[in-house]
């Protein structure tokens, strides 16, 4: 089971205010000092449409190597990639989505001409020794377009595989999944030959379904989710995106069912709070909240 922590990135993206380096660092310092194997850091993505992440060229030179974690960032294109080369990142992520109104709105081109680019994204990553893992966005429906064809699914997603990349995590972006959709979408996806252990996870809990439709997946097969601490998180170009399942949440339900992750809910609880104290607002966070008020007695 490997959880991919997705909070400094997805998490961060969204603040209006640009947060001080150094703190970002100890935030990502933390998660993976309580044991999470995966960060994703920031993006190199253009400053001007995403400004608080402005900093990442600067954060990755601070951030101390941790040695059973890999960190990584989104690049949306052969410029962002190169950015990422300068840094000793070893892994990236591209993202595409399965909807054409939400790519264009949040890389500014179609799908097509996205796909085409990533092509070569992905091959000079390769070239260049890093893994590269890729999301497929509004996998479970789009505020704009309404349902996402399955079909569209599967074909891009056998085109991010097929460019090399080690994984696909799927995105519900916005939170609309249910347990029986994600069920359905699942086994489509393995239906085509796609293999569960290629798939990720990557659900949003607007609509507080996301736990529901991760233990879906994962009775399904899936082995990786995608989660933010304390749920931070949200898309800027996906309207009424909230954060991503929070990290602590999926680690308390894991190991209630007796499945290990090598994480320690107490570490990620201080990390939690690092996060907090970071947005200067409550998050939304159960199992962190509870435990909080606990620790607060
Ligand atoms: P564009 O405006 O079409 O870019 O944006 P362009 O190629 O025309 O270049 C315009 C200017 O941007 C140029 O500068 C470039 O150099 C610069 P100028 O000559 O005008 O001074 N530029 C860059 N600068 C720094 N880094 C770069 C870069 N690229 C161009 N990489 C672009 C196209 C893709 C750049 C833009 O749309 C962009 O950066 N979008 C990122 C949006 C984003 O980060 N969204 C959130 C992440 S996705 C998400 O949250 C979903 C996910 O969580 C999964 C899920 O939940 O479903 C992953
Ligand atoms: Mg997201």
């Amino acid at each position: 089971m490997r959880i991919y922590e997705v909070g400094p990135r997805d998490g961060l993206q969204n603040e209006a205010a640009l947060l001080p380096t150094d703190k970002k660092v100890e935030l990502i310092l933390a998660l993976a000092d309580a044991g999470l194997e995966k960060v994703e850091v920031t993006s190199f993505v253009s400053p001007r449409w995403i400004p608080p992440l402005a900093d990442a060229p600067e954060l990755c030179a601070r951030l101390p190597k941790r040695e059973h974690t890999t960190y990584s960032a989104l690049v949306p294109n052969q410029k962002g990639l190169e950015n990422l080369l300068k840094t000793d990142l070893r892994e990236c992520a591209i993202f595409i989505s399965a909807s054409e109104t939400h790519n264009r709105k949040n890389i500014n081109r179609g799908i097509d001409e996205a796909a085409e680019l990533f092509e070569s994204v992905v091959a000079a990553a390769l070239e260049a020794g890093l893994r590269v893992r890729a999301y497929l966005s509004m996998v479970w429906g789009c505020p704009w377009e309404g349902d996402v064809p399955v079909d569209r699914v599967v074909e891009l997603t056998r085109r991010l595989l097929g460019m090399g990349c080690y994984e696909v995590s799927l995105g519900d972006t916005v939170g609309y999944g249910t347990p029986a959709q994600t069920l359905h979408i699942l086994r489509h996806l393995f239906e085509a030959g796609i293999e569960p252990g290629r798939l990720a996870m990557h659900m949003h809990d607007t609509r507080g379904a996301a736990m529901a439709n991760c233990l879906a997946g994962l009775e399904a097969g899936i082995t990786t989710f995608d989660a933010a601490v304390g749920g931070l998180g949200g898309c800027p170009y996906a309207r009424g995106a909230s954060g991503n399942l929070a990290t602590e949440d999926l680690v308390y339900l894991l190991h209630g069912m007796g499945v290990a992750t090598g994480i320690d809910l107490e570490k990620l609880i201080d990390a939690a709070e690092l996060a907090q104290a970071l947005v200067g607002r409550p998050l939304p966070g159960r199992y962190f909240q509870a435990r909080l008020a606990e620790r607060r007695g």
